[in-house]
């Protein structure tokens, strides 16, 4: 396994890899959510690239950056054990020389609802780093996981609208044994409150069995009330869509999704919810 910093770096260690190349950008601090992007890539490609990148583009001002769980050992280890090929960890100057960051991907209307309502800008900021590094790594195939669920959407729209000859590759999301989503920010949580947090998948999935039994106008009204039993879970929105975030279907996939402050922490999920 290689460990690269420089855009020269890079470029040398990329140069007459096999093919197909795979991708797995991340922001570190790895958890087995990322472990199994990168399982997935080990398995589909000849050639793995994992990034290693915090994104000062996609936080607000008033966001975690200078707080991002930042652990690099570790998170070099579990490449190693996934049998990744070239880990680039670039510096910000490597990704933003000159500071260059005025010209931005338009994340378009769907980049401001939802994650995008309460954190303008973001997935701006996502897209065009994510596109940088499809330029810089040209990888055949990208892996991203179901858990950022909009920002999977987007960047498929992203790769659709701008032509980039990229294959996504959508991961499902890894859960803890007591079905919390995986997140770099559970760590923040205290013990009470992730007990609390505990409340989100539960909401979720009953929302899902609703769907089946009683049909889409159940699914939102039962994950609400399983969700109010925790009331120092503050949720920012619980809304059902269509699998493409757009108008829920009559019949069909559709993806219900939520986020929720509890404590200090902000804290996403979904899932997939089949309507009878
Ligand atoms: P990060 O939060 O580090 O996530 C990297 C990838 O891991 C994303 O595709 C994310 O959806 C996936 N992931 C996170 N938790 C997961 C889980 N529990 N199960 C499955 N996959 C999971 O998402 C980002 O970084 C950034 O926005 C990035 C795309 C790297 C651009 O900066």
């Amino acid at each position: 396994m290689k460990v690269v910093h420089t855009r020269a770096d890079f470029d040398a260690a990329r140069h007459d890899v096999p093919g197909p190349v795979g991708l797995v950008p991340t922001m570190g601090a790895l958890h087995a959510g990322h472990v199994e992007l990168m399982r997935m890539a080990r398995a589909a490609t000849a050639t793995v690239v994992t990034t290693i990148f915090v994104n000062p583009l996609q936080f607000a001002p008033t966001e975690d950056l200078a707080r991002y769980p930042r652990t690099l050992d570790a998170d070099l280890a579990a490449c190693e054990e996934q049998g990744a090929d070239i880990v680039w960890v670039p510096g910000v100057e490597d990704i933003y020389p000159r500071d260059a960051a005025d010209v931005r991907i338009d994340a378009g209307p769907r980049g401001d609802e939802l994650e995008g309502a309460s954190r303008p800008g973001h997935f701006s900021g996502v897209l065009t780093v994510v596109a940088k590094f499809f330029h810089l790594t040209e990888p055949d195939l990208a892996f991203f996981g179901q858990k950022d669920y909009q920002q999977f959407c987007l960047i498929e729209k992203m790769v659709e609208d701008l032509d980039f000859p990229i294959v996504l590759v959508a991961v499902p999301t890894v859960r803890d044994a007591d079905d919390l989503a995986l997140s770099s920010r559970n760590r923040y949580l205290t013990d009470a409150e992730r007990a609390a947090a505990r409340v989100l998948p539960k909401a979720l999935f009953a929302g899902r069995d609703a769907a089946q039994l009683l049909g889409a106008d159940a699914v939102v009204r039962t994950a609400a009330s399983v969700l109010k039993e925790e009331r120092s879970v503050h949720v920012e929105y619980l809304e059902l869509r269509g699998d493409d975030l757009g108008p829920v279907p009559e019949h069909g996939v559709g993806r219900l999704l939520v986020a929720a402050r509890v404590g200090t922490t902000r804290l996403i999920d979904n899932v997939e919810v089949v309507i009878a």
